[in-house]
């Protein structure tokens, strides 16, 4: 059987740039050759499209002929923009899209993809919008009976008028301690924590310069709890994991550069505890029609015991390190046999929408 080529797409115009050439990077190690051909394909920092060369690490294929996916149904290939030919490389079966934040794990890139024609791992236009707008799932959350912390919603705009009567509703609605931040955003970027009142404004304004939208949510004195999803019907959680940092939250620091903080798979919990975050994870997966792959994050909170669902992410950190690899892992599924599935279930996906009709027939 001729190997299937995947195009592994990663980069892009956002502050996870870094993290995404890690995930890349990883995958591209444990993609197995036997089945796959890989072609690399760099988003740089202003948004074009690198094709790399094979025998280079992601790293460094942003120096590569420039190229671009046309929006046309079917061609699976791409084209280069100084024109010339492109050979196998540029002729896709799939692509695995890593490109973490803003273009790349809200729909935006997911439409691209649509409109091309091609089938793509993960979530598609609408389960990648709604797993990004961190406001819009909690709506949607708190429609269906998941347990969500209670938060307020400022506009970009109303701080421009009156910061401080965006800060008065918030203390009054919320209270402190609270959490500040920008309602399309990740990583922890733009994210504070707010213990008094004098610290609101600045961390409001600071929100504000990542996105029009801020929430300010009730802080919980709690434990982080992930759960790991697979699959679009029937979606399958793995143990939970938990994240154990010795900063006032788990942010960008924690995340990628304190060495000590903790990932703990399987998370310490009693089975009940257990089976409740798992269940909870995967109505909250399909809450926001996530597709393939997420990741749900929960604030256990320490005095009441109780589970807040805090969000679901439709492309989690996926270096051999991180979480969501690891709790696959720990689940009895290792990384290539990951990998693996996540591009059937791209595929079997792309045939179910293929076989939608596009012409209107009488029965
Ligand atoms: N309401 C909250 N109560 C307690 N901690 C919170 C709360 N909201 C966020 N945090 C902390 O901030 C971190 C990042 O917030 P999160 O909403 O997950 O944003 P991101 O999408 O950037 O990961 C969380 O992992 C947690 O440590
Ligand atoms: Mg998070």
């Amino acid at each position: 059987m001729s190997k299937l080529r995947v195009g592994l797409l990663f980069g892009g115009r956002s502050v996870e740039h870094e993290v995404s050439l890690a995930s890349a990077s990883s995958i591209h190690r444990a993609l197995d050759p036997t089945r796959y051909e890989v072609s690399l394909i760099a988003i740089d920092r202003e948004g074009r499209w690198h094709l790399g060369r094979p025998e280079l690490p992601p790293e460094v294929t942003v120096d590569g002929a420039v190229v671009n996916l046309p929006a046309a149904p079917g061609s699976h290939t791409l084209v280069s923009s100084e024109g010339g030919a492109l050979g196998p490389a540029g002729q896709v079966d799939v692509i695995f899209p890593i490109v973490h934040g803003r273009g790349g794990e809200d729909g935006a890139l997911q439409g691209l993809l649509e409109l091309a024609g091609v089938p793509y791992v993960g979530s598609g236009v609408l389960g990648s919008a709604l797993q990004m707008d961190k406001e819009t799932a909690k709506r949607l959350f708190r429609d269906a009976g998941l347990p969500v912390l209670p938060w307020v919603l400022v506009q970009q705009r109303e701080l421009a008028r009156d910061a401080e009567a965006a800060a008065q509703r918030a203390l009054r609605e919320i209270g402190l301690p609270l959490f500040v931040k920008p309602a399309n955003q990740g990583s922890s970027v733009g994210i504070h924590k707010v213990e008094t009142r004098g610290q609101l404004v600045p961390a409001l304004r600071d929100a504000a310069r990542y996105d029009t939208k801020i929430l300010c949510e009730r802080a919980a004195d709690a434990r982080e709890i992930e759960v790991a999803l697979l699959g679009i019907d029937p979606i399958e959680a793995s143990v939970p994991g938990e994240i154990r940092t010795r900063r006032a939250f788990y942010d960008y620091e924690a995340k990628y550069v304190d060495e000590e903080t903790q990932l703990l798979v399987p998370a310490p919990l009693d089975p009940e505890q257990t089976e409740r975050v798992r269940g909870l994870a995967i109505e909250a997966m399909r809450v926001v029609e996530g597709e393939g792959l997420g990741r749900a994050d929960f604030l256990l909170e320490r005095a009441t015991g109780e589970f807040f669902l805090n969000e679901v992410n439709s492309l989690p950190g996926f270096t051999d390190v991180s979480m969501f690899p690891r709790l696959w892992e720990a689940s009895g599924l290792p990384y290539p046999a990951l990998l693996d599935r996540l591009i059937e279930l791209a595929l079997e996906r792309h045939r179910a929408r293929s076989a939608l009709e596009t012409v209107y027939r009488r029965s």
